[in-house]
């Protein structure tokens, strides 16, 4: 009763922040470190994959001075604590448009997804710069191409071909995803992929979610009964 793949919507930051009477900046790095503890908790758990939506689309939309902030902090966390992780085994990827970021941090992901390909073990995958409609809309460019180019016919074009042209391919579908704070919505988070997913909200903002939060949400997800359009 263990989900293999967790979704996170790491969400609350600002309003942590606000009722503390700090910067929301200061959320987003308390937020930071719930996150290092969450992933080790969850590896203790025995899940298998865990996704976390860091920064959307639409987050570019944000005051310069928090997505500078921001884009700060990612700097750090790769090359320090995900960093880290590579060495203990872990598996790390990464979704989204990373065409959007400066060179340093684009060079610094695609040379952690490389050296951490073949592992096995655990597999954290960091979206950034993602948003669900565009992962979409690029799947349906790319085999449009294909389609245009004689490489498939349209009618081979099903669920699973859709599935590997988008960048959560390889990864199985998340079975629970989480959002803190309140917000009971998906904010373009992996629309595809979620389509059977057992959803849990917490009002807890992120930065105080914690190990045993966490496991409150396990519990939740033990309980739940899928049935996937079947009856049971
Ligand atoms: C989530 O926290 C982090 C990001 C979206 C980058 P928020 O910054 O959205 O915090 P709230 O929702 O404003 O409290
Ligand atoms: C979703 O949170 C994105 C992340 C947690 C990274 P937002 O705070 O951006 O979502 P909305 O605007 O409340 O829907
Ligand atoms: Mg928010």
């Amino acid at each position: 009763m263990i989900p293999k793949h967790v979704a996170i919507i790491m969400d609350g930051n600002g309003r942590w922040a606000k009722q503390r009477g700090l910067p929301r900046t200061a959320g987003h790095k308390a937020g930071a470190e719930t996150l290092k503890k969450i992933l080790a908790h969850a590896q203790k758990r025995g899940i298998q994959t865990v996704t976390l939506f860091a920064f959307s689309s639409e987050n570019w939309n944000r005051p310069a001075e928090e997505v500078n902030t921001l884009m700060e902090l990612f700097r750090t966390y790769l090359k320090n604590d995900i960093a880290e992780l590579t060495k203990k085994g872990v598996r790390v990827s990464f979704i989204g448009n990373r065409m959007k970021f400066a060179d340093d941090i684009r060079e610094k992901m695609d040379s952690l997804e490389k050296e951490t390909q073949n592992l096995t073990d655990f597999h954290v995958v960091l979206a950034l710069s993602y948003g669900a409609r565009d992962d979409i809309i690029d799947a349906t460019k790319r085999i449009a191409g294909e389609v245009k180019s004689g490489k498939i016919a349209p009618e081979a074009i099903d669920a699973a071909l859709f599935a590997t042209h988008l960048s959560t391919n390889g990864t199985p579908d998340p079975d629970l995803v989480i959002r803190t704070s309140g917000e009971e919505r998906i904010s373009n988070f992996l629309l595809w992929e979620l389509a059977y997913a057992e959803l849990y909200f917490t009002p807890v903002y992120w930065p105080d979610f914690d190990e045993k939060e966490f496991d409150v949400a396990l519990d939740a997800y033990a309980k739940r009964q899928r049935r996937f359009g079947r009856v049971v």
